[in-house]
């Protein structure tokens, strides 16, 4: 994983800022992923949930956040401060809001927790928690149908609350993810017999004792309603003392929206006769959204790989990645969503072309932004964590300007995957996995064509073998080396779609493999050209 590491070593590593915040206790807030069954209470309302992109998550509680606190809310306009928890019932008091009691009041005049720290120290870089993040990935998950990416819900959390806990955001999360281990809540609710169903309701005090009992602290409670309205736990509200360290008992209560099934009263504090239930599954998952829902249209697209020697051996060189020389091998430029017919500028007219290389709309590009510094389409190295040590090996960047194959794979992601209707994920593996389903290299080497500095092919040898190879008709394109010869440079492969399955092509190209006198203009050379493979 070190190269993957290298890319994010860009983010920078600044420290906490120096003013301490002032708060009182953090809330470690759980929410409750339960059962087998999905989904949980998060997700078993109307609004339904999205699994992260690392996979659904255990039948567990989840972490939320660690959310600095007051015990007293103050008035923005004077520093008195109002006992949160004073106005539990108080139909026009703060804790009367939408939500739980954490919020500031409707009209934002009491503060009831600092957020929103340090503007300076808010991006969070994976590479900060890095030997957390697998653990965060099965105790923090993300549920958002905004983002499958939970790197998304922890810079969110950081920003908003974690830049408030005088903590690094190292020892912020770290000691988040301790408390959680330190107290299995699923454990000691099934001790006391509270497990998770979809007819079985619990009092609330009930919950509330057995937590008490297990952790030995009080703790808030608080239960959404599911999809038919009844109420179900959702989240525990935990009491953690100022170093994020150690539980303590909650200092205030919190409403906790437990009602009496269908009865919107709001009753005291005692709290004994509500029921609620641990939710199991309706059925609710939403699958996750495509990027864009206006899909690009085009007809297939081109699996690009080219012969290092041949791009190295031209007028121009090349460079090494900063990775090291590539092995011997194809490798991957890029996959080209394509038109089957180019769009002429300005009108929908459609003609025919032979290859790329005409003029006019023959393919689309740049689907997220325009060419510079456009932000939607813009490549995180996050997003395709798992497949940069493959991606160094079967598509590094051969290029002087920059030695940093993640910039290659950028400027491929941003003027073709934009176009692909496929997630930067998708869109790499399945590059690399068409490259791995067929060696190229191999395919040559056994019809007898191998590298060599004098060995020459014609082009329906090279061609037959391919085709023999993988299947499919293929395109082949030549370049000049530095003598002025022809000599194999790139494999056009053609693929549906999907980004899939390999299909013959619908369009020839230009090879460029002929000698001048060959090379007709406009039309293509199919027999004639000699290509020269060099090592
Ligand atoms: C907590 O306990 C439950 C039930 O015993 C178990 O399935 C789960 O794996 C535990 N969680 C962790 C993080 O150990
Ligand atoms: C493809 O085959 C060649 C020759 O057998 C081999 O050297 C190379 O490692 C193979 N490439 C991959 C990606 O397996």
């Amino acid at each position: 994983m070190k190269p993957a590491i290298a890319f994010m070593l860009l983010c920078s590593l600044l420290a906490i800022s120096s003013t301490a915040e002032e708060f009182d206790f953090f809330y470690l807030v759980q929410q409750f992923y339960p059962a087998d069954q999905w989904p949980g209470s998060f997700c078993d309302t109307w609004s339904g949930c999205c699994f992260p992109d690392t996979g659904k998550p255990a039948a567990d509680f989840g972490i939320h956040g660690l959310w600095p606190n007051y015990v007293k809310c103050h008035s923005l306009h004077d520093d008195e401060g109002l006992a949160a928890g004073e106005h539990v019932g108080d139909v026009n008091a703060f804790f009367h809001s939408t939500s739980v009691g954490r919020r500031h009041g409707k009209n934002n005049k009491k503060k009831c927790w600092p957020e929103y720290c340090d503007d300076g120290n808010a991006a969070l870089s994976p590479w900060e928690i890095r030997d957390l993040v697998s653990s965060m990935e099965t105790s923090w998950p993300t549920l958002s149908c905004k983002s499958s990416q939970s790197i998304e819900f922890w810079s969110y959390e950081w920003k908003k609350h974690g830049t408030c806990s005088n903590l690094g955001k190292h020892d912020y999360f770290a000691r988040a993810l301790a408390l959680k281990a330190a107290y299995n809540l699923t454990a000691i609710l099934a001790a006391a017999g509270i497990v998770p169903s979809a007819t079985d309701t619990y009092s609330l005090s009930d919950v509330s004792n057995a937590i008490a009992k297990g952790t030995g602290f009080t703790a808030n409670l608080e239960c959404n309603r599911d999809a038919d309205g009844e109420d179900q736990l959702f989240q525990v509200y935990q009491c953690v003392d100022r170093d994020g360290s150690q539980l303590i008992d909650c200092p205030v209560p919190m409403p906790t929206k437990c009602h009496a099934t269908h009865t919107k009263q709001i009753a005291d504090s005692t709290q004994g006769r509500r029921s609620m239930k641990l939710a199991i599954a309706f059925g609710l998952v939403f699958p996750l959204l495509a990027v864009s829902s206006a899909a690009e249209r085009f007809d297939f697209f081109y699996f690009v790989q080219q012969w290092p020697g041949s791009f190295c051996d031209t007028w121009r060189g090349c460079c090494f990645p900063d990775t090291g020389k590539p092995a011997a091998d194809f490798g991957i430029h890029g996959l080209w969503p394509n038109y089957a017919h180019c769009h002429r500028h300005g009108d929908d007219d459609v003609f025919s072309i032979i290859g790329r290389l005409l003029r006019g709309r023959c393919w689309p590009q740049y689907c997220g932004g325009d060419d510079d510094g456009d932000e939607g389409g813009k490549l995180s190295p996050w997003a395709i964590r798992d497949l940069v040590a493959s991606l160094q090996r079967n598509w590094p960047t051969l290029s002087c300007k920059s030695g940093d194959s993640f910039r290659f794979w950028s400027y491929e992601w941003k003027k073709h995957g934009t176009c692909s209707n496929l997630e930067p994920h998708d869109y790499f593996a399945r590059a690399l996995a068409l490259k791995a389903a067929h060696n190229l290299t191999e395919i040559l080497s056994a019809a007898g064509i191998v590298p060599s500095a004098t060995a020459t092919y014609s082009l329906d040898s090279v061609s037959d073998a391919i085709a023999k190879g993988i299947g499919f008709k293929a395109n082949i394109e030549c370049n000049r080396d530095s003598d002025g010869e022809s000599q194999l440079y790139q494999v056009y492969q053609c693929v549906d779609k999907e980004g899939k399955n390999l299909m013959d092509c619908p369009l020839h190209m230009r090879s460029k493999c002929s000698d001048q006198s060959q090379g007709g203009r406009g039309g293509w050379i199919r027999s004639t050209g000699v290509c020269v493979v060099v090592p």
